[in-house]
C-alpha cells in the first residue's frame, strides 16, 4: 500500500499543530468529560460519621446522611455518578446482611435520591463485604464456591438495592450467569428500568489490596482466583464481555484499568455497549504514593492517565479522584 502524502511541504511537521494551547486543544481527540466520571463512595452504618481510610488517602467510610451529602457535592461538581460500596454491621457465612433493607447501603441510595434527585445511584453488588470469609461466592461444605446458589443470593441483593431506588446495580462477583439471574430476578419484581452494569473483564489482580482493607472484604483464606480472570487471558475477558451483553448487561467495566488499557480498546469494537475503565485502588494507590515522594506530578499524572483510559475507548471512568477531577475541569 503507497502511502498518501499528507502535507505538500518537503517532510511532515507534526509540530505545527502543537505550537500553542489553542491549537493543541483544537486538536485534541478525547477529552475528559466529568460528566462521564463516576466516583466510589465506602458507606457503614451510623450517622454523622465521616472516618478517613487509611490505605485509600482522601476517602471515608462514610453513614448515609454523609454519604448523601457527598453525593449532592458531587452532583454539584458536574461527577457523573456513585458507585456504593456497603460496610455491614455483621457478616456471616451467607452474607445475610447484604440483604437487609435497612442495611448503610439501602439507606443511603433513599437519603441519596431524596437528598440530591439529580445524581445518578450505582451499587455494587457482591457478597465479599458481607461474608465473614470475605469471598464473592457462597461455599459449600468443602470450602468451595457454590456458584449457582450464589446466584440467588446476588439477585436479592439487586433487588434489595433497586428496590431502595438504585439505578443501576454493578455485580462484581464474577460468578457465571450473575447477570441473567440478576436481570430475571429484577424483571419478575416489577424492577424492569433497573439497569446492570457488570464488571464482565475483572482480573484476579494485585491492584486491589488498597480497596480489600477500606472494604473489610481480604478472603479469609484462598484467592479469587476461580472466580476473577487470569490478567494473563485477554480473548476470555472478550467472551466474559459477550457473555454478559447476552444475558442483558446494559453497560460493562473493565479493571484494572491501567493494566488493561489494550482489552478496553478491544472491547471498544467489540461491543457497542457503554464502557466503564475502573481506576483501581492499586492504581490510585501508586500516584499517590510517588507523588508524596515528590517523584510525579500528581494532576499531571492522574489527568494523563484518565486520558489514556478514554483514548483506549472507554466510555465512563470510575475513580477516586472523580471530584477532583471535576474541579480541575471546571470552566474547560
Ligand atoms: C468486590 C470488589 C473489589 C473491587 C471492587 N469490587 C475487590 C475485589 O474484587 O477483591 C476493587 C476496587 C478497587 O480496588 O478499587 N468484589
Amino acid at each position: 500500500m503507497e502511502l498518501v502524502a499528507q502535507s505538500t511541504g518537503e517532510f511532515w511537521r507534526s509540530r505545527r499543530l502543537r505550537q500553542r494551547p489553542a491549537l493543541r486543544r483544537l486538536v485534541q481527540e478525547v477529552r475528559l468529560d466529568r460528566r462521564g466520571l463516576i466516583k466510589p463512595l465506602f458507606v457503614r452504618p451510623g450517622v454523622g460519621i465521616r472516618q478517613p481510610i487509611s490505605s485509600l488517602p482522601g476517602q471515608f467510610h462514610l453513614s448515609p446522611d454523609q454519604a448523601a451529602d457527598q453525593a449532592l457535592r458531587l452532583a454539584e461538581l458536574g461527577v457523573g455518578a456513585v458507585l456504593l460500596f456497603g460496610l455491614p454491621a455483621t457478616k456471616d457465612p451467607l452474607g445475610g446482611s447484604g440483604l437487609d433493607a435497612k442495611g448503610p447501603v439501602p439507606e443511603a441510595v433513599r437519603l441519596i435520591r431524596r437528598r440530591s434527585p439529580q445524581t445518578v445511584v450505582i451499587t455494587d453488588v457482591c457478597l465479599c463485604e458481607y461474608t465473614d470469609h470475605g469471598h464473592c461466592g457462597l461455599l459449600d461444605g468443602d470450602g468451595r464456591i457454590d456458584n449457582d446458589r450464589t446466584l440467588k443470593q446476588l439477585a436479592k441483593m439487586a433487588e434489595v438495592h433497586a428496590e431502595a431506588g438504585a439505578e443501576i446495580v454493578a455485580p462484581s462477583d464474577m460468578m457465571d450467569g450473575r447477570v441473567l439471574a440478576i436481570r430475571r430476578h429484577l424483571d419478575q419484581s416489577g424492577l424492569t428500568d433497573t439497569a446492570i452494569m457488570s464488571y464482565a473483564a475483572k482480573h484476579a489482580s494485585a491492584f486491589y489490596g488498597p480497596f480489600r482493607e477500606a472494604a473489610q472484604s481480604t478472603p479469609a483464606f484462598g484467592d479469587r482466583r476461580s472466580y476473577q480472570l487470569d490478567p494473563a487471558n485477554g480473548k476470555e475477558a472478550m467472551r466474559e464481555i459477550l457473555a454478559d451483553q447476552q444475558e442483558g448487561a446494559d453497560l460493562i467495566i473493565i479493571k484494572p484499568a491501567l493494566s488493561a488499557l489494550d482489552l478496553i480498546a478491544e472491547a471498544r469494537r467489540l461491543t457497542l455497549l457503554p464502557i466503564a475503565a475502573y481506576q483501581v485502588s492499586g492504581e490510585a494507590a501508586m500516584i499517590e504514593a510517588a507523588a508524596e515522594r515528590g517523584w510525579l506530578d500528581r494532576k499531571d499524572a492522574i489527568l494523563e492517565s484518565l486520558t489514556a483510559m478514554r483514548r483506549a475507548g472507554a466510555d465512563l471512568i470510575i475513580t477516586y479522584f472523580a471530584d477532583e477531577v471535576a474541579r480541575w475541569l471546571e470552566g474547560r
